[in-house]
């Protein structure tokens, strides 16, 4: 399997989709003149199916150019990304996804490596959708899928100019270091890492 959203997102197979299904309450601010208001709407989080494919390229579709830069590595166009998608449903990419509203917001791809010892996982959030936790709650299921498969650590990409990202790593336990690509992140599954699973991942209220 070949991400080919970024020369280093090079991992070769999909194992299995998972099943994941969870729900998330995400409190939602509200600005009035009396001060922050919180609505509260569901967010589901699932792995999703072959057929889901499309939906989740109209939600890559729908990330503006910064976005795509940091979450491809570059400032991908909409024949890219299409062509990334049939990548993803060739190579049956695990996709775990958030839906709000019945509209798909947020996605992280879990690509292995062939010896399934590690995978790498990258992700976005729809500008609007942020900090929310949408992205920490994806790669809480992650670890969990990656975990089931007894992978060995998750790597995460980080762009030096992303202190959200950075933090993100710093969050699950990750580890940072730098290369010729740039700075990546290594969560360790094994071993001393402590076990962060879905129910343990704060969301923001
Ligand atoms: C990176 C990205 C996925 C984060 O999504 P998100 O849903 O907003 O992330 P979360 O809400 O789960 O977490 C954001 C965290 O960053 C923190 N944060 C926000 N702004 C920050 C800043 N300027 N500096 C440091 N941390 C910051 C938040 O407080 C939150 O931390 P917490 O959960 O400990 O409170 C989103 O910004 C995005 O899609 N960016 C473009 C694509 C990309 O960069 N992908 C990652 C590389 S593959």
């Amino acid at each position: 399997m070949q991400v080919t959203g970024a020369p280093t997102r090079t991992v070769e197979s999909l194992r299995g989709a998972s099943s994941f299904a969870g729900n998330l309450s995400i409190a939602f601010r509200v600005a009035t003149a009396l001060g922050a208001v919180m609505t509260k709407l569901q967010a589901q989080v699932r792995a999703l199916q072959p057929s889901d494919l499309a939906v989740y390229c109209d939600h890559l579709l729908r990330l503006d150019r910064n976005s795509r830069h940091n979450r491809f590595g570059w400032a991908m166009d909409d024949d890219g990304i299409r062509a990334h998608c049939l990548r993803i449903a060739a190579q049956s990419v695990t996709v775990i996804a958030a839906e709000i509203d019945a509209t798909l917001r947020a996605g992280l791809e879990l690509w292995t490596d062939p010896r399934a010892t590690h995978a790498e996982i990258v992700f976005a959030v729809e500008d609007g959708w942020r900090n929310y936790g949408l992205a920490s709650r994806l790669i809480a299921h992650a670890i969990d899928e990656a975990r089931k498969r007894n992978l060995e650590w998750l790597q995460i990409e980080a762009d030096e100019t992303s202190p959200i990202v950075l933090h993100l790593i710093e969050k699950f336990g990750g580890i940072r270091s730098s290369s010729e690509d740039g700075l990546n992140g290594t969560i360790m599954l094994t071993l001393t890492m402590p076990r962060q699973s879905t129910e343990s991942v704060g969301v923001p209220c």
